[in-house]
């Protein structure tokens, strides 16, 4: 998946974050909490790659003790991701399919840079910073951009559910999101 370096002004000039979707899946935002939290089970394979984002499925055998017994059936299609983020290094602006999800901040910051969908008017704007043990979660369609747009390396947790299986990305043109390709699991990555 291809880096992209947040603009400037937009890490500069935060503002409040974006309200909660009726669709966003507590669930999972529950899990990535859980999984920032217990390092244990995977800070011995994280690696931290100079070329792009170092990404990697997590097996659900290895996360089913961070998952309270309540939350799986929530979760049964569940698909967990770690990544490191070297000072730079980010996704475009993207969205997720249908897939809801979460993701947790388990060390370092990344900047999240929010864009919602305009009807008859301009699309809305906003960027957050998000330190270790904050959570985002997002319903289906959700748009934004992930960077690390600080001096230490960051590591964060990704549930989607159900499974990813394709990203949409985007610009912003004109004030309206125009869509500029899709990304295709077992394709792209
Ligand atoms: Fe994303």
């Amino acid at each position: 998946m291809p880096s992209t370096v947040l603009p400037t002004a937009l890490t500069t000039s935060p503002t409040a974050a974006p309200s909660v979707p009726a669709d966003a899946p507590a669930g999972a935002a529950a899990l990535a909490v859980a999984l920032a939290i217990r390092t244990d089970l995977w800070a011995d394979r994280v690696e931290y790659r100079e070329a792009s984002r170092w990404t990697s499925l997590l097996d659900p055998a290895d996360v089913a003790p961070a998952l309270d017994p309540s939350l799986h059936a929530e979760l049964h299609d569940a698909q967990v991701w770690l990544l490191s983020w070297l000072p730079g290094q980010g996704t475009p602006l993207h969205d997720h399919g249908a897939s809801a999800g979460a993701f947790a901040v388990a060390r370092g910051t990344l900047t999240e840079r929010v864009v919602a969908r305009g009807t008859g008017r301009p699309a809305r704007q906003s960027t957050t910073d998000l330190g270790a043990g904050r959570v985002r979660f997002f319903g289906a369609h959700y748009v934004h951009q992930v960077v690390n747009t600080l001096h230490e390396a960051a590591v964060s947790v990704h549930v989607y559910a159900p499974r990813l299986t394709l990203m949409n990305t985007y610009r912003v043109d004109g004030g309206q999101l125009v869509r500029t390709g899709t990304e295709r699991a077992g394709v792209d990555w």
